[in-house]
């Protein structure tokens, strides 16, 4: 079978990862982004964010010509493939809704490329987008513009995407799921062929749906996983109250039921990112506009926004006035193996810890360039964890990278001013620090 050639539009981690894993299988892959800078990162073969396992094989696939990513042209993009890929952003406005203007422009750009063209080609929407926005704002523009008719004239498909930042590349290689919500067989079936070769042998379940179940499919995977986070940490405040109590272990007997299963259960500071309070808000305020309010969604936000000033309450516990005191932060980025800052847990921390007078200093293995975006001078950047804890009077572990999880009771001890220790995500084991330091973690009762 003669490889489809693909299309994709918007190059952050769901478009890029899809670009370099179709292009790593030898299909034809042109991408297309507004952001030049990005654009010709890539063309060198350099990702433009910290993604690992990435950057081997976007530069072998740069350098073998699988691959190129265009400045602003969908039209090419699209006149030059079969099928294309949607993957521009979704973000917030400011009520919590989704913000679709870039779907809208790309699918007018869609649309004019597909008004000149004769062969069927299938438009695939890939980015996350609230139940309804395929079929009641993307159709309508694409055949406006293309002047044909969606099912005849081209295809459209919705195939969310549900890859982790951190290993991206690998979720895109191997997924648990292909999901297709598909207005017209034919380009379903286009869709699902697509998967097949590129899947082979461990081509995953796959489910062909609706337009709208697909997309609610995503957010219902996401606000579920975020119910998961904010149900444990509701589990982690209450041990905290009950002498001797320990929510990691009531973590581990509860995941040991296959019912419940044992991933998505560390308790912590919240959960951050730029999906699951994204998601989770966009959902909330779509249900309202159809009359139906999500409550349930709505504590599992309220939780998560409370739970990183938690590692600040402790801080007042263990110090009293926090004013000149000097605390680190070890872990900026939103959770390990990212360089990712949005809605990330150290942002609240840091914040609060600045508004009660504290001296902080950070690190992070990869997020300080990021960081330093935000906190400007704020606060100090340290080049290792050691360095950012001397003379500290009290450590907050924020994000879990190996390297962090790594550190001895005398790490800390050694150079810290007081050996004070907060660990947010639950990664040092209570017993033997508590031994040699003053340590508390969240969820963990006196
Ligand atoms: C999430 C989903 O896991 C992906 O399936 C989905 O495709 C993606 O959103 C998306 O919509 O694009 P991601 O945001 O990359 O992926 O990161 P997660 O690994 O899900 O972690 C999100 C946050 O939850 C992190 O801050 C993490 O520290 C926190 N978390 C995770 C916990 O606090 N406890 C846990 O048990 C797990």
């Amino acid at each position: 079978m003669k490889k489809p050639k693909v299309s994709v539009l918007g190059i952050g981690y769901v478009g890029l990862c899809t670009a370099v894993g179709f292009a790593s299988k030898g299909y034809d892959v042109v991408a297309s982004t507004h952001d030049a800078e990005k654009a010709a990162k890539i063309n060198k073969g350099v990702p433009p964010f910290h993604e690992p396992n990435l950057k081997k094989l976007l530069e072998e696939t740069i350098q073998n010509g699988n691959l190129t990513c265009l400045i602003n042209q969908t039209e090419k993009a699209v006149l030059e493939t079969d099928l294309t890929f949607n993957a521009v952003g979704t973000p917030s406005k400011p009520d919590g809704s989704i913000d679709l203007q870039f779907i809208e422009t790309s699918t007018r750009d869609i649309g004019q490329a597909l008004n000149q063209k004769s062969k069927y080609h299938v438009v695939v929407i890939k980015s996350t987008v609230v139940p309804g926005t395929t079929q009641d704002l993307v159709k309508p523009i694409l055949e406006k513009e293309s002047k044909k008719k969606c099912g005849s004239g081209f295809g459209l498909c919705m195939n969310p995407e549900f890859l982790r930042q951190g290993s991206a590349f690998e979720d895109t290689m191997h997924t648990d799921r292909v999901v297709i919500g598909e207005y017209d067989r034919q380009s379903g079936d286009a869709l699902e062929t697509l998967y097949k070769d590129f899947y082979g042998e461990n081509m995953p379940p796959t489910i062909r749906t609706t337009l709208s179940t697909a997309e609610l499919i995503k957010y219902a995977s996401n606000s579920m996983l975020a119910t998961k986070i904010s149900f444990i940490n509701t589990m982690a405040n209450l041990c905290e109250k009950i002498s001797g109590a320990d929510v990691k272990i009531v973590a581990t007997a509860m995941g040991l039921d296959k019912r419940i299963g044992p991933l998505f259960l560390n308790a912590g500071i919240g959960y951050g990112g730029s999906c699951f309070p994204k998601d989770v808000k966009a959902l909330i305020a779509h249900s309202k506009n159809l009359g139906y309010r999500l409550e349930l969604l709505e504590a599992v936000e309220s939780v998560n926004k409370a739970q990183p000033l938690k590692a600040v309450e402790f801080c007042k516990e263990l110090l009293g006035n926090l004013k000149g005191k000097r605390v680190a932060i070890l872990g900026l980025a939103f959770k390990a193996d990212t360089d990712d800052m949005r809605e990330a847990r150290a942002i609240p921390i840091v914040n609060q810890l600045l508004e009660e007078g504290a001296n902080v200093t950070a690190y992070d293995p990869v997020a300080v360039p990021i960081a330093k975006t935000i906190f400007k001078n704020k606060i100090r950047y340290a080049a290792s964890a050691t360095a950012c804890l001397k003379n500290a009077d009290c450590c907050i572990l924020v994000t879990e990278w190996d390297e962090l999880k790594k550190l001895k009771p005398e790490d800390f001890t050694r150079s810290m001013k007081q050996p004070v220790l907060i660990d947010g995500r639950r990664i040092y084991d209570p017993e033997e620090f508590s031994r040699k330091m003053k340590f508390t973690a969240i969820g963990l009762g006196h």
